[in-house]
């Protein structure tokens, strides 16, 4: 169970989420507190915040983990220091907003956002965490209160006291400044480009002004109830027996003590799940998992080399457009042996290509896992897969490329209806990538139909030029995405009709 709370500050986002995470055995998730440590993190290392590659490399190289003590106080650690008073300073306010708004600094977040969200159920309150981090949480909120409360709030916050104590009284000089720097962030955040301050179009709206903070939580767990019984009379994860367990059992402790890094460094040895190895680069791969793929890669080349005899035509076209950074592959699919040629192709011109496949394969035995390994990404087909569409975004920015079929399986006669999916056109816009059509002749008859065993055969490929989204001289998002969709795949069957009439009688 995902629950989402998000709002502006002061609007008792972070009390709410708390209790509610302690009387559910929840964790509870400050991603506020995340983004304040690196705004600390900026400030003690004199990082000029305005400087975005020094701030996103303090955000990417900074250890920001998560404990609670006895009596349950969550301490925030950055870099193993505790800094859960530290990031509450009037100085962390003042430049937190425009640390927030840098992507790079919201990406490797959001990331380790998810990661934590992969831990068991969780009450997760930020900014963006029902629009961006979790969009399919179960639970979604967004919490209001008007700014005089929440300026209000923040100043007994401020003085020490709780920021439930609504009547406390504080220095009205303090509270209007607290005012003033309340809704200059409020409109920092909620105008910036990226993962603005916006109530998700399924959140249940709650303005706390006038209601106390038991009122609150028992308005959001009464939509966690709903959900759990949903949940479980759709035979989905009964979620209510496992609350009941785990606040009957472990009340107090449930708040994890993990200490999750936010670098995307060396992965574990052991335990590595599908997802891990899709949010990692190939070379951060655990050195099991990269002598795995140079052993594969060694034994498919030889062994499809002297099966097919395949060869690569204008393979150097590879290389040019692989200069700044990577492409997406696309293809036409005729046989296991394509994603094998056009993967052995990028290798032996030093180059990484991940061939995105169809997350059924995931349930099929080791078979997921051994496309994992060497670098595959799977798609949750017919869904905008924001995962995949991350991970392969990351992956062009990196320099490695993308390898995608868009017929989606393989086609074993001309007559077939084909549909092309266009995800491909996505991912290369995401990742400011050029297309680079590739075609294959020949291997159709590898195994011809009602044969298991393959043929030996000659098999021929074509690479064809680069193509950007410039030359096709579209505007608009969607509108590039679909002439990208066309140009590329009529390059493909074109590049695929010059090598029949090359080499006829051939498919
Ligand atoms: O919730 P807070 O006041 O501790 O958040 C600190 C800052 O971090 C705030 O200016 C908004 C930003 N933030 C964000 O942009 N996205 C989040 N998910 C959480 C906080």
């Amino acid at each position: 169970m995902i629950v989402a709370i998000d709002g502006p500050a002061g609007s008792g986002k972070s009390t709410v989420a708390r209790t509610i995470a302690q009387r559910r055995g929840f964790i509870y998730l400050d991603t506020g507190a995340m983004y304040r440590s690196v705004t600390l993190a900026c400030l003690d290392n004199q990082v000029d915040i305005a400087d975005t590659e020094a701030v996103a490399h303090i955000a990417s190289n900074s250890t920001i983990s998560f404990a609670s003590d006895n009596d349950q106080t969550q301490h925030v650690y950055l870099n193993g220091k505790d800094v859960t008073q530290a990031i509450r300073e009037e100085r962390v306010d003042s430049a937190v907003s425009l640390v927030s708004a840098i992507p790079a600094v919201r990406e490797c977040m959001g990331d380790l956002q998810r990661k934590l969200g992969e831990q068991g159920s969780i009450v997760a309150e930020g900014r963006d965490i029902g629009t961006v981090v979790f969009p399919h949480a179960e639970v979604k909120v967004f919490l209001t209160a008007n700014a005089e409360a929440r300026a209000h709030r923040r100043a007994v916050q401020r003085d020490g006291g709780n920021a439930a104590q609504a009547d406390k009284a504080v220095s009205s000089e303090e509270e209007k400044q607290i005012l003033a720097d309340i809704e200059r962030r409020d409109k920092m955040d909620s105008t910036r480009r990226v993962a603005p301050l916006t109530a998700a179009a399924d959140a249940v709206q709650i303005d706390s002004s006038n209601l106390t903070v038991d009122e609150v939580c028992a308005k959001i767990e009464a939509l966690i109830d709903a959900k759990s019984s949903q949940n479980s009379s759709e035979g989905k994860t009964p979620q209510k027996a496992e609350i009941s367990q785990q606040t009957t059992k472990q009340p107090a402790k449930a708040t994890p003590k993990k200490k999750v890094k936010t670098t995307s460094g060396p992965m574990p040895w052991w335990g590595n799940t599908i997802a891990d190895y899709h949010a990692h680069q190939i070379p951060e791969f655990p050195l099991g998992a990269r002598i795995f793929r140079w052993i594969a890669i060694s034994v498919v080349a030889i062994f499809s080399k002297l099966m097919w005899r395949w060869t690569v035509e204008d393979r150097q076209k590879i290389v040019e457009a692989t200069k700044e950074r990577g492409v997406v592959l696309v293809m036409n699919h005729v046989s296991m042996l394509d994603p094998i040629v056009a993967y052995l192709t990028f290798v032996a011109l030093g180059l990484r290509i991940r061939p995105i496949y169809k997350d059924e394969f995931n349930d099929q035995g080791p078979l997921g896992k051994i496309l994992a390994w060497v670098g595959g990404i799977s798609v949750r087909r017919g869904t905008a897969d924001l995962k995949a569409l991350r991970n392969a975004q990351h992956t062009l920015e990196s320099g490695d490329s993308i390898l995608v079929f868009p017929e989606g399986t393989r086609i074993k006669s001309d007559d077939e209806p084909v549909t092309i999916h266009g995800g491909f056109a996505l991912m290369a816009r995401m990742g400011k990538a050029k297309v680079l059509p590739m075609a294959i002749v020949g291997a159709r008859d590898i195994t011809p139909r009602g044969h298991h065993i393959p043929h030996p055969k000659k098999v021929w490929t074509k690479v064809g030029d680069p193509i950007s989204f410039e030359e096709l001289g579209i505007k608009g998002r969607k509108e590039q995405a679909e002439a990208m969709e066309k140009v590329a795949m009529e390059r493909v069957y074109a590049l695929r009709d010059e090598l029949r009439k090359e080499h006829p009688g051939h498919f």
